[in-house]
Parts: C-alpha cells; structure tokens; sequence
C-alpha cells in the first residue's frame, strides 16, 4: 500500500513502535513501516482535551507549513503528508537524540554540519524557534546532526509578528547550537559563541518572559 492509502483506521495495522507517548499538548510519536519506507507519525489527536485537540490542529498546520518550506534540506526529515488534520506522516530518521549519546560519538564536524543546517533554515526564511530544547537535535547513523519539530518554527514574512521575532529567533537557534556544543564539546566553543551565550539581548529576555507562562497556560488547558 502506498503512503497516501494510510489513514487512522489501517494506522495499527503498520505501526511498529510508539516511540513517545502522548501527554498534555504532547503528541504521540510512532513509527510506521510502509512498503519499505520507515515512517513517523506525529499525531495530537489520542488522549487530548477538546482544547488539546484544536491546538493540534493548529500545530499540525504550522508544522506542515514549515516542512514544506524545507523541502529537500539535507538534515531534515523529509514531509509526506497529514495522516489526517491532527497528524503529520514525516521520514523516520534513522537517529538519536544527541544528548543521550556519549561525547566521544559526536564528532568534532558534527557542529560544523549543524551550523550549516540552521544557516539552510534560516536562508529558506525559517527560524526553528525551539533548539535550546536539544532533543529536537538527533545523530543520525552516519554521526551526523538532524534537526526536527517545526512546531514553534516561525516564517519570515508570514505576518508583521513573525518579521519583528524573525531575528530574535534566529538568535535563539543559534543558542541552541551554542548550548549543545558547551555541553558535548566545550573545547570547540569559540570565544566569540562563549560571549554570545553570557549575553542575552533585552528583547530576548522579554519574548523568552511572554512565551513560558504561556507555554505553561496552554499545557494545562490542553490536559484532559
Ligand atoms: N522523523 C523522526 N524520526 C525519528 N525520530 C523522531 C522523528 N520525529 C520525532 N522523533 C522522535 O520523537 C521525539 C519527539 O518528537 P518532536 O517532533 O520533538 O515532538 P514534540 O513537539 O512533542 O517535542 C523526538 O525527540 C525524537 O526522539
Ligand atoms: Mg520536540
């Protein structure tokens, strides 16, 4: 069966591990296998509030939104289509969160290919907005870096929010990178990424201010 033939009555049927579990406003995350091709489906719909479920869909709009844009971008996981309006079929990356891995597997170009990826993203006008949470950072099989979960991503240009947050987001992926390579591989840290990392500009401090109650808002009405 083709990956179009996948819906939420067969979805079982081809589901070979639910790789994280729904909780909150979290969606449940599993791999499909397909003829032959592995798949994730990221899906907001099970165990969710009315509320839970709106924002799922809200979610699974911008994310969508985002991977199209991406399309093709070495690094990321390719986008095949919405399961349904509350879930995203996306590659199943054959990777691990780079936290969990010991130091000594991430290799000293690892931080060279992410900049990259995050220099690609920001070129197709996509500030990913959510990296200083590094398990949307993975290694792949081959040592070398994934970025995934659009979720917060944000589209220059898309409204006259999104063009005044641009940059301050871009600065925030930045952060992550930095972030990640203090943990892992500090001797890399540049002086430079060392300053950048001690300094926080006034209006990163103030959308960082906004966005956690109100992250915290949204979990709690989006748990049943
Ligand atoms: N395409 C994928 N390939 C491999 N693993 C994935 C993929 N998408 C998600 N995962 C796994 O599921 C976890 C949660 O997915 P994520 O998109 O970050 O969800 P959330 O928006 O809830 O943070 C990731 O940290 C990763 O371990
Ligand atoms: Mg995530």
């Amino acid at each position: 069966m083709s990956i179009q033939g996948l819906n939420r009555q067969n979805l079982s049927d081809y589901t070979t591990e639910v790789v994280r579990a729904g909780r909150d406003a979290r969606p449940e995350v599993k791999s499909v296998s397909l003829d032959g091709s592995d798949l994730v489906v990221k899906d907001y719909r099970s165990g969710k509030s009315l509320f839970g479920r709106l924002l799922g869909r809200f979610l699974v709009l911008r994310e969508k939104a985002a991977y199209e844009c991406l399309d093709g971008l070495r690094g990321v996981p390719h986008y095949y289509g919405t399961l349904d309006a509350y879930a995203l079929i996306l590659q199943h990356m054959p990777a691990q969160r780079v936290t969990e891995v010991a130091p000594d597997a991430v290799p000293p170009g690892f931080f060279e290919l992410l900049a990259e990826i995050v220099d690609n993203l920001h070129r197709r006008g996509i500030a990913h907005g959510d990296l200083h949470k590094l398990d949307n950072i993975l290694i792949d099989e081959n040592a070398e870096p994934v970025i995934l979960d659009f979720t917060s991503a944000i589209m220059t240009g898309s409204n006259p929010l999104a063009v005044l947050l641009f940059s301050a987001l871009c600065e925030d992926d930045w952060r992550g990178v930095y972030k990640l390579k203090r943990e892992i591989a500090p001797e890399q840290l540049t002086a430079q990424e060392r300053e950048f990392l001690a300094r926080r500009s006034l209006g990163e401090r103030l959308f960082r201010r906004v966005r956690e109650p109100f992250r915290t808002l949204i979990k709690r009405w989006a748990t049943d």
